[in-house]
């Protein structure tokens, strides 16, 4: 089974902090020894992990906003492209929360909910769409690419308070199938993560993580469960207690969306 063990060049979108820049610092120390390009919009971070990861050449970074519109989003990927021929893994982990309350619909924060929708949701795929092209041009010469979403529990199971941002994370779930199916006959595979709550600066500015650290798996434990998954080249991997809700509601999907939607897969 293809691997991210295969992987030659890795770029993390959303490596500056939690998630990103664990799973980036682990896949740099993976045997295989890939390039790992960061990414995110704090320069001073990139930097640091320039300093503290750089030493042998293998770890890049690149400043980038993806909030922005698609025209900037291409000349992005078409940058990273040229600096990075070889890139031939993305992981999406750039992603923001917000809090909505719609018994208040005069105080919903527009600005907000527009910049969440982009950030978790039509950013990522209008980049996935300008990734493509490299992508299945360097599967079809025989290298195994990967896409990886990363989704959440809440992609299953939404959170009224956090409503916009379940309503992300669960169309980017379901585009995550979709893009599978279309893929499947391709080099280019989807590697869907969808973690629990975690460890990380994404609730900071809420004012909630001293409530949520008291309950969220740490990012070490998260770290090692998404890599053994990411190892293994599985296409879901469900973490901690996303996985019951994902045998309840989403086993076998996969397999009834081919069925229905893609006769030669069945
Ligand atoms: N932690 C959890 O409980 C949890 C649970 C389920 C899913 N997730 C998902 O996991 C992913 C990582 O989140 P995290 O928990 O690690 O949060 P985090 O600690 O806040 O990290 C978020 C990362 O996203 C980057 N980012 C945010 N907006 C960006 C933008 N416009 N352009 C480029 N980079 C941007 C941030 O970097 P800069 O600020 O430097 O740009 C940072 O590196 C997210 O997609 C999140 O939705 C998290």
């Amino acid at each position: 089974m293809a691997s991210i063990g295969d992987s030659k060049c890795v770029l993390v979108i959303g490596a500056t902090a939690g998630i990103g820049r664990s799973l980036a610092l682990s896949i740099l120390s993976l045997p295989s020894k890939p390039t790992v390009v960061v990414a995110g919009r704090r320069k001073d971070r990139l930097d640091q992990l320039h300093k503290e990861h750089g030493h042998d050449g293998r770890l890049a970074t690149i400043q980038m906003d993806i909030d922005v519109d698609r025209i900037t989003l291409r000349k992005t990927v078409e940058d990273v492209i040229a600096l990075h021929p070889k890139l031939d893994t993305i992981i999406f982990s750039a992603g923001v929360q917000h809090q909505f309350d719609w018994t208040k619909p005069k105080v919903v924060n527009f600005d907000n909910f527009a910049s969440e929708l982009n950030t978790n949701y039509t950013a990522v795929i209008t980049m996935i769409t300008y990734f493509l092209p490299h992508l299945l041009k360097l599967g079809s010469s025989g290298q195994h690419c990967f896409i990886v979403p990363i989704t959440s529990g809440l992609a299953i199971i939404p959170s009224p308070s956090v409503s916009n941002y379940s309503a992300t994370k669960a169309a980017l779930h379901s585009f995550g199938i979709s893009l599978s199916v279309q893929l499947s006959d391709t080099n280019v595979h989807v590697m869907e993560i969808m973690p629990p709550l975690v460890e990380s600066e994404l609730h900071d500015h809420q004012g909630t993580t001293p409530k949520l650290s008291k309950i969220w798996m740490p990012l070490d434990e998260f770290t090692v469960l998404a890599m053994d998954g990411l190892k293994r080249g599985d296409l879901h991997i469900p973490i901690g207690a996303v996985q019951q809700r994902y045998d309840k509601f989403e086993e076998g999907k996969v397999d009834v969306v081919n069925a229905m939607f893609n006769p030669r897969k069945t």
